[in-house]
């Protein structure tokens, strides 16, 4: 007898001997194939290969596929062929070769290597495939009568979008024994007599979106027979739940069981088959896509469980028995064995709170149901507040003679939807966004584990995927957010910001920019996924920025080393109020009610630097809240603390609890410089500082700062203070002789424009460019009201490339003309306003070149209002 691993092993064998490569099955999740949600065929993974979309490594490939179809789901158990989880033997061509050789190779396995007697085989084909009849009956030798040709429901293979093709099935007649009776019995009967267990694909379409096929460039071969359907023909079994593999499992299960039932023990060893290797994959039950497969999977074990009489909890010793059963085809099931117990029993503990409930509420309703059919609405109330699925209602239901309202059902789901929905748009992204972190701790169990306070780098699997604030199972480049169930990224926290870094493998590349936890127990890294496809299951490799977390550290290790040394310099009243921790720099806010002193300042580098360079070694402990307290942790206010709590101490100096992560030693910290102090609020200052090669920085650029003003003042930087002192009292000394001298200059300047004053209607008027600025404009002014006794003068500047004009009316003639309404055109000319007194005003324009215009303008407009 062939045992299911023997059979696993001689058709890869087999079709390693004709040139296939043997590659190992595939994830139950298709990768990067969205149309798809759970692998349920052995091309799956090769379905851009058929299409010529990617250029496989090797052309022809055989591999024995694990297979998840939920269509029959009902059907499990009860008959002795359907399950949901199987493992498909396959052997592909990639446009390597096609009908022929995958037809003789089909018959040479079954015929020599598995020895069934060919009179007991019977073959269809598609209905006008005459290649294939010729080479049955032509090449092969099968007679004609044993090849019959069928439509395109039984002879035409497709998987919605993608490659596809008619195809042609070898059937084992297990003799009229089996069968129905009927006398038009054949191989075309659903009976158990013909049973179809190899069908070989011929691909040659595409099928799109709309159901059109399109001719391949590249003809292929797919080819597919279930495991365990062989194994029970080898075997002689009636069904495939007595096979050697299957057997072991029923059993285990049967000998839980108190009481006896058939299907219930079929049903469970096939769903928690599927299971298991869904948690293998990475699953997780929830109450969507595949999650929501898995939960109904494991939640139909557990109620057959009820129907077996098996007490308590027993999923994760039978997911142990499965991966042991399993484990030579899929030696992973093995290594993550405690993580799929664990998954398994989480969902078996929580189901089992809830089905209580929900059973005794079904019971309440089945009883007052007056017409033996329970409302949509009900049977909603129920999956919605007790986690029962519909099926499992409607199964109960059924069982007791009862129907359920589906339609009813699925209406109420629609209206939660949409209700939800708009409760969402309500709230607002914020917190739709912490509802969904809420969902995925609260109903999905998802939790994450951080481990960066020992490593740097470690595998984690991805637990869930965030895009624009919905959680998708997979996703491709572009902004997204990643949950591992493991991580050494440290989220944003007790003022430390987080570390940055890379999550991937080979193919896929995720830069990581934020980590946060919005809720307790969950870390999530926010970031663009570079490359690559990322799907939930997915183990990846994150690692973190060492350096940028470095500095981190010992800055974090500063700020605790500066709280302890304000408390020695300025007293116990020092109290931390707040902190950032980031890789450049580190603020420190805190209780203190003046400014400190520049003495005050230095004092505490001093003292911080002190234990810099004393090499303190920098502890964490985890203890109760109680013992942290006892042993002088400072607690700081801003903090909620569990029972537990993390105490970060430099023994002798300070201890504090804290959740960030340190340096080792603080001699790490290298050198410490505050770079400001200033106040933010009524009694808290604010100390910023660096550490480290920033803080080497800081005093270098100083010193250079330094050096550079010694070399402008010709001195050296010890004799630059007094040299400056020097050139200030300097400096002073020449403004005021400037003054003197410009006054002089101005009065000089007005007298001689004085002298040149036009004589307009009996007035002395001067209108001249000068070159002086508003300053020096005002003085001269001050001069020409003097030197003319009576008379109107505007002047104007370009000094300084801007457009500068005064006017000045001496007082018997203010009435005739205005000097604020003067300028006030003036100025215009040149792209400016202005205006001021009668008897003196000034303005500036934009446009310096326009002065002499504008002057001109003036001198026009005084000699019109002097003529009057
Ligand atoms: N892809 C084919 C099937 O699943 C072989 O039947």
């Amino acid at each position: 007898m062939f045992t299911v691993d023997q059979l696993r092993q001689m058709f890869l064998e087999f079709f390693q001997e004709k040139g296939h490569k043997i590659l190992p099955s595939a994830s139950l999740i298709p990768k990067g194939d969205p149309t798809l949600l759970l692998t349920g065929a052995g091309m799956v993974p090769f379905k851009p290969y058929f299409l010529g979309k990617k250029v496989p490594e090797h052309r022809m490939v055989t591999t024995c596929q694990r297979c998840l179809r939920t269509a029959d789901l009902d059907q499990v158990g009860v008959t002795a062929r359907h399950g949901t989880f199987f493992e498909m033997l396959g052997n592909f061509s990639f446009g390597a070769y096609f009908k022929k050789e995958a037809i003789a190779w089909a018959w040479e396995f079954v015929t020599e290597r598995l020895e069934i007697p060919r009179e007991k085989l019977w073959i269809t084909i598609y209905l006008d495939d005459d290649e294939a009849f010729e080479i049955w009956n032509r090449e092969i030798g099968v007679p004609e009568d044993r090849i019959v040709r069928l439509g395109k429901e039984d002879n035409f293979w497709e998987i919605g979008v993608g490659p596809c093709g008619p195809c042609s099935e070898i059937h084992i007649d297990r003799g009229p024994g089996h069968g129905c009776g009927r006398e038009d019995c054949s191989v075309a009967c659903d009976c158990d007599r013909f049973l179809e267990f190899w069908n070989l694909v011929f691909i040659q379409f595409f099928q799109d979106e709309e159901g059109n096929y399109h001719p391949l460039a590249q003809k292929g071969i797919d080819t597919g027979m279930g495991l365990e359907r062989i194994a029970a023909i080898m075997q002689g079994k009636e069904s495939i739940f007595e096979i050697d593999n299957m057997r072991e499992i029923a059993s285990f299960v049967e000998g839980l069981a108190s009481k006896e039932n058939p299907v219930s023990v079929r049903v469970i060893t096939d769903h928690m088959r599927a299971a298991t290797f869904l948690a293998s994959d990475g699953v997780i039950p929830s109450n969507e896509g595949r999650g929501y497969v898995m939960r109904r999977l494991i939640r139909r074990s557990i109620r057959h469980g009820k129907l077996l009489g098996i007490e308590g909890l027993f999923l994760g010793k039978l997911a142990e028995k499965i991966i042991h059963v399993m484990a030579t085809g899929y030696s992973e099931l093995l290594t993550r064995q405690d993580k799929i117990v664990s998954v398994l029993v989480q969902e078996e503990e929580r189901f089992a709170a809830t089905l209580a409930t929900g059973l005794e509420r079904l019971e309440e309703l089945m009883a007052a149901c007056q017409n033996k059919e329970i409302s949509g609405e009900d049977a909603f109330k129920l999956y919605d507040t007790y986690g029962f699925p519909l099926e499992l209602t409607s199964e109960i239901a059924k069982e007791r003679g009862y129907t359920v309202d589906e339609a009813g059902f699925a209406q109420a789901m629609e209206e939660q939807r949409q209700r939800a929905r708009s409760a969402r748009t309500k709230t607002g992204y914020l917190d739709n966004e912490a509802g969904i972190y809420a969902e995925l701790v609260n109903q999905n169990g998802i939790t994450s584990k951080f481990t960066g306070y020992e490593n740097a780098k470690g595998k984690g699997r991805v637990l869930a995927i965030i895009k624009d604030g919905e959680a998708v199972e997979e996703a491709g480049p572009g902004e997204l957010e990643l949950i591992l169930d493991e991580t050494p990224f440290y989220a944003e926290s007790g003022g430390q910001v987080a570390d940055q870094g890379t999550i991937g493998n080979g193919q896929i590349r995720f830069q990581v920019k934020a980590v946060r936890s919005p809720v307790e127990n969950l870390i999530v890294h926010r970031g663009v996924l570079e490359e690559g496809i990322v799907t939930v299951g997915d183990e990846l490799v994150a690692e973190i920025d060492t350096a940028r977390r470095s500095a981190n550290c010992r800055n974090h290790t500063a700020t605790h080393l500066l709280h302890a040394a304000l408390r020695k310099v300025l007293g116990e009243h020092v109290e931390q109020a707040g902190s950032l921790v980031a890789p450049d720099y580190l603020r420190f806010d805190f209780k203190h009610f003046k400014a400190m002193t520049q003495e005050e300042i230095e004092q505490v580098e001093r003292k911080v630097n002190d234990l810099i360079s004393e090499n303190h070694p920098v502890q964490a402990e985890e203890m109760s809240h109680d013992e942290a307290l006892d042993s002088g942790a400072v607690a700081l206010f801003t903090e909620k603390y569990g029972d537990v709590v993390r105490v970060v101490s430099i023994p002798g100096v300070s201890a504090e609890l804290c959740g960030g992560t340190h340096a080792e030693h603080t001699g790490q910290l290298g050198f410490f410089k505050i770079t400001s102090e200033s106040s933010i609020a009524a009694g808290v200052r604010r100390i910023e500082a660096v550490t480290g090669k920033a803080a080497t920085l800081k005093v270098q650029e100083e010193a250079r700062l330094l050096r550079e003003m010694a070399q402008k003042l010709n001195a050296s930087p010890q004799d630059a203070l007094e040299k400056l002192a020097q050139v200030l009292e300097r400096e002073q000394e020449l403004a005021r002789k400037l003054e003197t001298l410009e006054a002089r200059l101005m009065a000089q300047k007005a007298k001689q424009l004085a002298a040149e004053a036009e004589d307009i209607q009996g007035v002395k008027v001067v209108a001249a460019e000068v070159d002086s600025d508003a300053a020096a404009m005002k003085l001269l002014a001050d001069g020409l009201r003097e030197e003319l006794g009576s008379g109107i003068a505007l002047l104007g500047s370009r000094k300084g490339g801007k457009a500068i004009f005064l006017a000045l009316a001496t007082a018997d003639l203010v009435e005739r003309v205005h000097a604020g309404k003067l300028i006030k055109q003036v100025a215009a000319v040149a792209g400016g306003g202005g205006g001021g007194r009668p008897d003196l005003a000034q303005a500036g324009g934009k446009n310096p070149e326009k002065v002499p215009e504008a002057l001109e303008k003036g001198r026009e407009e005084i000699e019109k209002l002097l003529r009057g």
